[in-house]
């Protein structure tokens, strides 16, 4: 059989790119080689596409080498390729993983052009991708259909900045301390900060207000933070859910990435009711944000009276092989190389699901 050339898209103009490197590092690492030709593609933070290393030259350089050349893709609907902008030969793609944690990647900016290019791609399209990384929107779309969740507000930075007196007594009045403040759209709890008073809360919106044109505040939820792995597309399943124990006050960036001792439990101990709840809320987020492929839908359940309230959807979770998601799947008897599979798979239906659609009108119809 053919094997299917698969580009891996790595690194991003995103405060995660070294997030994704770690994600990309595992999944150049244990893609399966007698199917799939595999071409990494980098982008670099100032958001240069670079192509032409061998997988294991840019696994052993962690990432960016020397020896990678510019390369834009081209988005032609007939031909997908990626053409090296020093000349030389172009590479065709025949599906896309885009390992992107982010900003320009995670929402909806790269989807929009593989779209373009026509080639199949891992993960949610635009919409999905979009709504996923907006956590205004996605707060609203949950509200519209029935997710339980905490209470919000939110601005624009414009609103913050010219009347920050009105600002505070939203939020002081509506929420109250402690409460968290975040920018829209971010992502590893970048720009995230939990405010105990007014100071804190003013501290906490310049900060925000640096990271983002639109600004959410939410009310404090004294929660255990339980996380469970959506695969599938228009029928998608959930796994069992998982439980993280930050090492720090809240899961900060620290937390996730440099501390390094936040625990993982794999399953999470809940009541059945409660981890039924879950699977459910879980993939009714999904649908609703029309996400495909994969997400990672994440929820606090209240330490005081056990209730579920979501918090977020990421269209693209950390998937390095000791990430929650990947690890839910295999605590479920789907193993890291397969679930690889899966999705190369999945967005390879979704593309011809999509292309089944009729892109002109005829009169007769
Ligand atoms: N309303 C909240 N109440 C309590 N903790 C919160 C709240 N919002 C966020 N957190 C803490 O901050 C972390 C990051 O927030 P989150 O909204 O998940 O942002 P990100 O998209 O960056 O992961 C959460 O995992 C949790 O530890
Ligand atoms: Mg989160």
């Amino acid at each position: 059989m053919k094997k299917l050339r698969v580009g891996v898209i790595f690194g991003g103009r995103s405060g995660e790119h070294e997030v994704s490197l770690n994600s990309a590092n595992s999944i150049l690492t244990a893609l399966d080689r007698e199917k799939y030709d595999v071409i990494p593609i980098g982008i670099n933070k100032a958001g240069r596409w670079l192509i032409g290393a061998e997988p294991s030259q840019v696994l052993a350089e962690g990432g960016f080498g020397p020896q990678l050349i510019p390369a834009a893709l081209i988005p032609d609907p007939s031909e997908a390729r990626l053409v090296p902008l020093a000349g030389g030969e172009a590479n065709s793609l025949d599906v896309v993983f885009p390992v992107l944690h982010g900003t320009y990647g995670e929402d909806g900016t790269v989807q929009g052009l593989l779209e373009l290019a026509n080639i199949p791609y891992v993960g949610s399209g635009v919409l999905g991708s979009a709504v996923g990384m907006d956590k205004i929107v996605m707060k609203r779309i949950f509200a519209q259909v029935g997710l339980p969740q905490g209470r919000f507000s939110a601005f624009t930075r414009k609103q913050w900045e010219s009347s920050p007196e009105s600002v505070l007594a939203e939020v002081e009045n509506g929420l109250g301390y402690p409460c968290f403040v975040k920018p829209a759209n971010m992502g590893s709890s970048v720009g995230i900060n939990k405010a105990r008073d007014r100071d804190g809360l003013v501290r906490a919106l310049q900060v925000a207000a640096k990271y983002d044109r639109r600004l959410v505040v939410e009310e404090f939820i004294d929660g255990r933070e339980i996380e469970v792995s959506v695969l599938g597309n228009d029928e998608p399943v959930a796994s069992l859910p998982g439980e993280i124990i930050p090492c720090n006050d809240f899961y900060d960036y620290k937390a996730k990435y440099v501390d390094g001792d936040s625990a993982l439990i794999i399953p999470a101990e809940l009541p059945d009711s409660t981890v039924a709840s879950i699977r459910r809320y879980a993939v009714r987020a999904f649908a609703a944000l029309d996400c495909a492929g994969l997400a990672r839908v994440d929820f606090f359940v209240s330490r005081k009276d056990g209730s579920v309230l979501i918090n977020e959807v990421n269209t693209m979770p950390g998937f390095t092989s000791i990430s929650m998601y990947p690890k839910l799947w295999d605590a479920s008897g789907i193993a890291y190389s397969e679930l690889l599979d899966k999705l190369i798979q999945l967005a390879i239906d979704r593309h011809l699901e999509k292309n089944r659609s009729k892109t002109t009108y005829e009169l007769d119809d």
